[in-house]
């Protein structure tokens, strides 16, 4: 398994893989191909509870994804998402429920936000909790940005995204997420820092990848941004498996003979 140490000495040597997960046979699917970190995103409040926005996620929610996703990948770097005012209200509570997820199994907790939490993550990283910052198209502040846009486009928000970047890195996160930021600026930022950049609709030059795991497999289909790539095409292949079964139930096919058991097989 990746530590921090190894995954910040990979800059510049090799391309990061994370993607998300939040169930134990995701997990195991994950770590069995091979990726090199795995995020249980808050975005498990949009993939898996069918939420409108990461807002509502609770720590409850997280920690239930969390530990399954360690169960099902025992030998890879997990980093748990800190939900929407889990760790903004006070140092004290940011502490607790950043430890809450080390205690079952994270090695490393994400918290999203530039330079206005930058003595959250001082804090954090001087009790031992490894913290990825998270700037750019940061989805818990959606309703304060206004929707989701890509940011750095003009040159105040150019230079807040760098500027946070740094102040970041000075502050001990291990690596940084860019969300839906324009390429040129997460090269810079890629170029500029000491830690691993990791993107997602960051463009190319970022020093790892990541995507929501329903997106890249083609499971929700009802939202395709650019920077998405099916990498196959699930939710028509459950689709089609589901109605078959359904036909086949109604029809009488299923179960077969193969399909029961006998007293004589007994
Ligand atoms: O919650 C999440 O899945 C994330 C990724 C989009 C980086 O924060």
């Amino acid at each position: 398994m990746l530590d921090v140490k190894k995954i910040m000495s990979l800059k510049g040597k090799r391309k990061l893989t994370m993607l998300t997960a939040y169930s134990y046979f995701q997990a195991r699917m994950l770590e069995e191909a091979g990726v090199d970190m795995i995020l249980v995103g808050d975005s498990l409040g949009n993939v898996m509870l069918g939420y409108d926005n990461t807002l509502p996620v609770v720590m409850e929610e997280m920690k239930i994804a969390v530990s399954a996703v360690r169960r099902g990948a025992p030998n890879t770097f997990v980093i748990a998402d800190l939900p929407f005012l889990s760790y903004q209200t006070s140092l004290e509570k940011a502490v607790e429920n950043a430890g809450s997820f080390l205690k079952i199994g994270a090695n490393a907790v994400k918290l999203e936000g530039g330079t206005e939490v930058t003595s959250i993550v001082d804090c954090l990283v001087s009790f031992g909790i490894p913290v990825m910052g998270h700037i750019g198209l940061t989805p818990q502040y959606v309703n304060a940005i206004g929707g989701y846009r890509v940011q750095g486009k003009d040159q105040p928000s150019r230079e807040r995204l760098i500027g946070s970047s740094e102040e970041l890195a000075r502050s001990g996160v291990f690596s940084l997420v860019l969300e839906l930021v324009i390429e040129d600026v997460s090269q810079q930022i890629t170029e500029k820092l000491p830690v691993p950049t990791i993107g997602i609709g960051a463009g190319r030059f970022c020093d790892g990848q990541v995507l929501v795991l329903h997106d890249m497999l083609g499971i929700n289909t009802e939202f395709t941004p650019k920077f998405v790539k099916h990498f196959a095409h699930l939710r028509s292949e459950v689709v089609r498996a589901v109605s078959k079964y359904v036909e086949e139930v109604k029809a009488g096919s299923f179960p077969a003979e193969e399909n029961v058991f006998k007293k004589e097989e007994m």
